[in-house]
C-alpha cells in the first residue's frame, strides 16, 4: 500500500505530501534536520521561516510545546483548521532548522483521515510547508503538488486524495505565547469563535508587525502573473475572476461561486487562480481580475490571499 511505502520514506528521511483538510503539506519527520533540510531546500524557502509541526494527539502536542490555559482551551477545536503557536517545550527533539530557531512552536493537529494516519503510523512528528514552491499558489489537489514535485525529479512521495481538500485555504494561526492573543493569520476559523472559546478578545496582526512570523509578510500565494483586484471591469489584457452576479466578461473567466457562497469560493480560490494563472501564461494575458469579494466571515480570509497574492 501507497501508505506503508509513505510511513518508509518518513522514516528513511524523505518528503510525503499528503492531504490536509486546508492545503496539501509536504512532510518530513521533524525531529530530523536532514530531512527537514531538503523541505527548505526543495520549495526554494527562505530559512527564515518557521515550519508547522504537525501531530497527531494532544499528548504528542504537549511534548513539544509548552500548553497554557489558552492553548488548552483552543485544543479543542483539534482535529481542524487550527495552528496554535506557544513556547516550545526544551525537551522537545524539533530540529532547530524547523523552527527556524526561534523558542516558539507552531503546532496543528490536521483532521484528514491520510494525515492522521501518516503521522500516527510514522511514529513521529511532521514538519509541514504547504507542499508548493515558496510564494506560488499553495496546492488544494493532488494534481497541483505533482506539478511542482513530481516523483520522478523531486522523489516526492504524493499521497493522492480524489477530491479537492474541504477548506481550500491555510489553517488560521493563532499565538497565545502571550497573555494576549494574537491571530497571525486569518482562516475558516473566525475571531469570532476564537474568542468565544477564550472568552476574551483577541486582536489581529497587522501584516508589518509580523517580526515573530516572516512568512506572513508580504508577497505571498502568487501566480506567475499580475492581479488586479476590486475589478469591476475586464481589460483586454486580463482574464477574470468572478464572484456571485459579478460580470467580468469577454476573455477567459471561471467564478468562485455564482450563489455567493464564501465557503465555496474559499474551496475554489487556488484552483481557480491556478487555472486563470495558466491560461493567462499560454495565451498571453496580462493579469488576472478579481471581482469584489465582500469583507465578512470568511471573506476576511479570502481578501488577505487575495491581498498578498497581488503584492508585487
Ligand atoms: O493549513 C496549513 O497551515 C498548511 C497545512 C499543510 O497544514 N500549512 C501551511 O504551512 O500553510 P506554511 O509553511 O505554508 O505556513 C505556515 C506559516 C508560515 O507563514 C510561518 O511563518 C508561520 O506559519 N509560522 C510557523 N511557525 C511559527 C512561529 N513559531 N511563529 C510565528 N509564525 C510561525
Ligand atoms: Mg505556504
Amino acid at each position: 500500500m501507497l501508505i506503508q511505502q509513505a510511513i518508509s520514506v518518513i522514516k528513511g528521511s524523505g518528503l510525503v505530501a499528503f492531504p490536509t483538510e486546508t492545503v496539501y503539506g509536504l512532510g518530513a519527520d521533524a525531529t530530523c534536520s536532514a530531512a527537514v533540510s531538503k523541505i527548505f531546500q526543495i520549495k526554494n524557502r527562505p530559512l527564515i521561516n518557521p515550519l508547522i509541526i504537525h501531530v497527531a494527539s494532544i499528548e504528542q502536542a504537549e511534548a513539544i510545546g509548552v500548553f497554557n490555559q489558552d492553548a488548552y482551551a483552543l485544543s479543542k477545536l483539534w482535529p481542524g483548521p487550527l495552528t496554535i503557536i506557544m513556547p516550545l517545550n526544551r525537551a522537545a527533539s524539533i530540529a532547530s532548522a524547523a523552527l527556524a530557531g526561534l523558542t516558539t512552536v507552531a503546532l496543528r493537529i490536521p483532521a484528514h483521515p491520510i494525515a492522521l494516519e501518516l503521522i500516527t503510523e510514522s511514529g513521529t512528528s511532521l514538519a509541514a510547508p504547504s507542499a508548493n514552491p515558496s510564494g506560488y499558489i499553495s496546492p488544494t489537489r493532488y494534481q497541483h503538488v505533482e506539478e511542482h514535485f513530481n516523483q520522478e525529479d523531486s522523489g516526492v512521495l504524493t499521497l493522492r486524495d480524489p477530491v479537492k481538500c474541504q477548506y481550500g485555504l491555510e489553517s488560521t494561526i493563532i499565538s497565545v505565547t502571550d497573555e494576549a492573543p494574537v491571530i497571525l493569520r486569518s482562516g475558516f476559523i473566525g475571531r469570532q469563535l476564537l474568542e468565544s472559546i477564550l472568552g476574551k478578545k483577541v486582536a489581529s496582526a497587522v501584516p508589518s508587525s509580523l517580526i515573530s512570523a516572516p512568512g506572513l509578510l508580504g508577497k505571498h500565494y502568487s501566480p506567475s502573473v499580475a492581479m488586479r483586484l476590486e475589478a469591476l471591469n475586464l481589460l483586454d489584457c486580463e482574464v477574470g475572476l468572478n464572484f456571485g452576479q459579478s460580470r467580468l466578461e469577454g476573455n477567459f473567466s471561471l467564478n468562485l461561486s455564482k450563489q455567493g457562497d464564501l465557503i465555496k469560493a474559499a474551496r475554489n480560490l487556488y484552483s481557480d487562480l491556478r487555472k486563470l494563472d495558466n491560461y493567462a501564461v499560454l495565451n498571453s494575458f496580462k493579469a488576472i481580475a478579481v471581482a469584489p469579494i465582500p469583507l465578512t466571515g470568511l471573506g476576511i480570509a479570502i481578501n488577505d490571499r487575495l491581498k498578498r497574492a497581488a503584492t508585487s
